[in-house]
């Protein structure tokens, strides 16, 4: 349920906050500052002329990104799938924060612009600077995560203190992200996985694999033994992944 202030927080306070699932506890400072944060983190936000206004439907997804990086006090983010920044302009309020109180931050972001080809990373960058983040402070890799994420593990081994994955939906490409991307990620940091609400039909689903980004994140931390919540108040839900210190 997407709600329009001033409900939005009524209904996440007396109901919302609490659509949360799984054995992970996630810092409550999340939490708090998810409740505190503006309904859109990015109002200033940039459509892709070919959207439609109800397609940029992340307020409440952007908000706990936001919320996330803020609550865990996360200075270094990877994203993959940033498309025209709808999420990624949450983690660039974040950090620019962050920035702001003197720390060192940086984002990085991979997408290969194949959903709506022209908007990344040109159109990603003015959404990230119109949340308050330099482009210093950011990387753009576009391309196939599945070629560019084992090319960057030698680049930022043990990096990242929060990982998104938002990129390809299929089973495989899910879980490829996540183990291509786990080395990157340092020990007790979060790795955060879009589209794992199983009661919702997905183009990507096989007879194998009826909700595959939810087999996959269940598949990724049953191998590892990482505990994992999923966060059911964000649209299309979210699971979180903590990396075993
Ligand atoms: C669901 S959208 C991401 C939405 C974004 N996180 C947001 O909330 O605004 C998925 C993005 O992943 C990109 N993508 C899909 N498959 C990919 C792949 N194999 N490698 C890199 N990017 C991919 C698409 O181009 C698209 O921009």
């Amino acid at each position: 349920m997407l709600l329009r202030p001033p409900f939005e927080n009524w209904y996440l306070r007396a109901w919302g906050i609490r659509k949360v699932w799984g054995q992970l506890a996630l810092p409550e400072e999340v939490f708090r500052t998810f409740l505190a944060a503006p309904y859109d983190p990015s109002p200033r936000f940039v459509l892709p002329p070919q959207w439609k206004r109800r397609e940029h439907d992340h307020p409440r997804y952007a908000r706990f990104c936001y919320a996330l990086a803020r609550g865990t006090d996360a200075r270094r983010i990877l994203e993959v799938g940033s498309s025209a920044g709808g999420t990624t302009a949450g983690w660039a309020l974040a950090l620019a924060e962050s920035a702001r109180a003197g720390n060192d931050v940086r984002l990085v972001c991979v997408d290969d612009d194949s959903y709506n080809p022209g908007v990344y990373p040109a159109m990603t960058g003015q959404n990230i600077e119109r949340a308050g983040l330099s482009l210093d402070h950011v990387t753009f890799h576009c391309g196939d995560s599945t070629v560019l994420l084992p090319a960057l593990q030698k680049e930022y081994p043990r990096y990242f203190d929060v990982y998104l994955v938002d990129a390809g939906h299929t089973y495989e490409a899910a879980l490829a992200d996540l183990e291509n991307g786990l080395p990157m990620v340092r020990r007790g940091g979060f790795i955060a996985v879009h589209d794992v609400d199983r009661t919702r039909p997905m183009p990507e689903a096989t007879p194998a694999h009826a909700a595959p980004v939810y087999e996959a994140v269940e598949h990724f931390a049953l191998t590892h033994r990482f505990d994992s919540c999923i966060v059911g108040f964000v649209r299309k839900h979210l699971a979180i992944v903590q990396v075993r210190g």
